[in-house]
């Protein structure tokens, strides 16, 4: 891609309206994704954060507005759509398979098996799949010593990067992580924060949304906040402060 393509945002949401019956969940709000960004998405509790973002990986369908793709108008019926174009979202419970170890977790529903025999009979190719487990992990900087741990065993920062992993494996481009350190502790938090970045270095873009604004201030480029539906604030990180995006979070 040369310099003017870069230019161009990978995804553009304008003026999206949704409603839930009686409950106007977004009233017109736009959202910008650059190549080679994370963008920090903030609001307070039923902002419409998640529904926004439930809309753009095809779970809800939007009232009004659109979404472009790099120009291109589109619109998603499904996850299937979305996850088609490099769309993959990880939700707050992960859903991980807490029985299942880390290989299994990762080609879930995508198992390989190799030669023909294998594939009629549903053998898979358990070798191989591990062998491009190990790799995509070390690919992230995602240190795991076994692959064939139950991921139910892990701690809670070790599966939010299964659920990264897994995310990313197959040609995601767009990678949306809603709360993805709600739930750890300070030193795991800040590996799954280190992941985002390697994520962003190997061209991949992230929306993170957050309630902790310290990790968006760390690890994001840009930072939107949405407020009773509306965006009402599109910074550069570098260019605000927390003070003032916790004034646009709370009004007034
Ligand atoms: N499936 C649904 N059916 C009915 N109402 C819904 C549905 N999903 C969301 N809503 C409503 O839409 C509004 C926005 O909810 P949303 O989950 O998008 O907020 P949020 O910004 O993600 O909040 P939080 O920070 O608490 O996760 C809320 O009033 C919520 O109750
Ligand atoms: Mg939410």
């Amino acid at each position: 891609m040369n310099t003017s393509e870069l230019d161009i945002p990978l995804i553009e949401m304008r003026g999206i309206t949704k409603s839930f019956g009686a409950v106007q969940a977004l009233r017109g709000a736009n959202l910008r994704l650059m190549h080679n960004e994370v963008l920090g998405l903030v609001g307070d509790n039923a902002a419409g954060k998640s529904t926004l973002m439930k809309i753009l990986t095809g779970v809800h369908q939007l009232d009004g507005g659109e979404i472009l793709f790099e120009k291109d108008k589109i619109s998603f019926d499904s996850p299937r759509d979305s996850r088609a174009k490099g769309i993959e979202m990880i939700y707050q419970n992960l859903a991980l398979a807490p029985n299942l170890d880390v290989v299994s977790n990762v080609f879930l529903g995508r198992e390989k098996s190799t030669g023909v025999v294998s594939k009629l009979l549903g053998w898979l190719d358990e070798d191989l799949m591990e062998k491009e487990t190990r790799e995509l992990l070390n690919r992230l900087k995602i240190n795991i010593q076994s692959l064939r741990v139950n991921v139910e065993r892990m701690s809670g920062g070790q599966q939010q990067a299964v659920a990264i992993a897994r995310a990313v494996a197959f040609q995601a481009r767009v990678v949306i992580m809603d709360e993805p350190t709600a739930a750890l502790a300070v030193k795991e938090a800040g590996k799954v924060l280190d992941i985002i970045n390697h994520l962003r270095d190997s061209g991949v873009s992230v929306i993170v949304i957050s309630h902790r604004l310290q990790d968006i201030f760390d690890v994001a480029d840009r930072v939107m906040v949405l407020r009773s539906g509306e965006t009402i604030a599109d910074e550069k990180v570098a260019d605000t402060s927390m003070d003032k995006i916790v004034k646009y979070i709370v009004g007034g």
